[in-house]
């Protein structure tokens, strides 16, 4: 090799070498929703802010709607470093083995989003995201999505109504109880396959906060849906644990501050895009909407709560009586 070939291959090298040293940090954050839901615009929110305060050191790729995992799939890949960052539902902790999250879905263990925040936001919901580091994975915040409500292609406002239905749930021991305390059968799929399984037949209802039912086009096979709010789906942001210790400390400092900007507005839009999804299914016509009477809920609670006795075992008396005492929920008075 003469000179001329050896100083033009240090030029290359050191050109690729500055490239490779300004080459920005890709946070890759897959997700199961929407964009148009609470989960997807607080995704793309952080997105804008990470990139705005590392000033393009970081680049936050979202990939929304199930486009590069599934509900299973995407912990493991999260696991393994294939993505950066998630945001599951509190009711798919299970698998990985942290089952303790299923607290969340005890049915009516919050009455509304003040309740919610006394445990997401206090050292019980920090307790909680610590036990993931065990697992390889760091829990950053909780982003709120909204109470559950049940659909179908009857009507349900009674227990009675649920008898033998096969219903579709997350992956949560504590959603099997809650279906099985009410007569009908519940069946695990992951969130990309609820639309098709609900439209062949596979299963006959679901549950689901409104934002996530009106933008997964579920109101088109569903011709009841019962507002209920009887459990809670919000999420845990996590990210893998071995990625974000490994990050610049100036760099992990502004992203834990685009990730605080983010969780404000998440909480604060959840409410208002599930009660605008509401509105949207109303206006489409396909589906009847029921609002229960106060005697029609009751019925529902009385069925429905044994499943916390049931789930002690498995989440622990303790966890779920810290919850009540946060909240101020007495399953005695019901
Ligand atoms: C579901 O599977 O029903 C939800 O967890 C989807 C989601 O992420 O909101």
């Amino acid at each position: 090799m003469n000179i001329r070939a050896i100083a033009l291959g240090l030029v290359a090298g050191c050109f690729s070498f500055a490239a490779l040293a300004q080459a920005p940090i890709v946070i890759k954050f897959s997700h199961v929703v929407a964009n148009d839901t609470p989960k997807g615009h607080a995704a793309e929110f952080f997105k804008k802010k990470a990139e705005e305060l590392t000033k393009g050191r970081v680049k936050v790729e979202v990939y929304a709607n199930s486009t590069l995992y599934k509900d299973k799939e995407e912990m493991e890949a999260l696991q393994i470093g294939a993505v950066q960052m998630l945001a599951p539902s509190l009711a798919k902790f299970g698998p990985l083995g942290v089952k303790e999250f299923e607290v969340f879905d005890l049915p009516y263990i919050f009455d509304g989003y003040e309740d919610l925040h006394k445990v997401t936001q206090g050292p019980v919901g920090r307790m909680l995201l610590d036990k993931l580091d065990a697992k390889g994975v760091k829990g950053l915040a909780y982003w709120d999505n909204g109470f559950k409500s049940f659909s179908a292609n009857r009507p349900l406002k009674s227990p009675a109504d649920f008898k033998g239905l096969k219903m579709r749930i997350q992956s949560s021991k504590v959603l099997e109880s809650q279906m099985r305390s009410l007569g009908s059968l519940p069946q695990v799929l992951a969130f990309s396959e609820v639309y098709q399984a609900l439209q062949t037949g596979v299963v006959d209802g679901t549950e689901n906060p409104i934002s996530n039912l009106y933008t997964q086009k579920m109101h088109e096979v569903q011709k009841n849906l019962t507002l209920t709010e009887h459990g809670y789906l919000g999420y845990a942001v996590i990210t893998n644990k071995k990625f974000w210790d490994g990050l610049p400390a100036d760099i992990r400092k502004q992203l834990d501050d685009a990730l605080d900007q983010a969780t404000r507005y998440a909480n604060q839009i959840a409410k208002l895009e599930n009660d605008k999804a509401l509105d949207a299914v109303r206006k489409s016509g396909r589906t009847e909407v029921y609002t229960p009477t106060a005697q029609e809920k009751l019925a529902f609670k009385k069925a429905m709560i044994k499943t916390h006795t049931e789930m002690e075992s498995r989440i622990g008396k303790d966890l779920i009586r810290s919850i009540y005492k946060e909240t101020g929920f007495d399953p005695s008075k019901l």
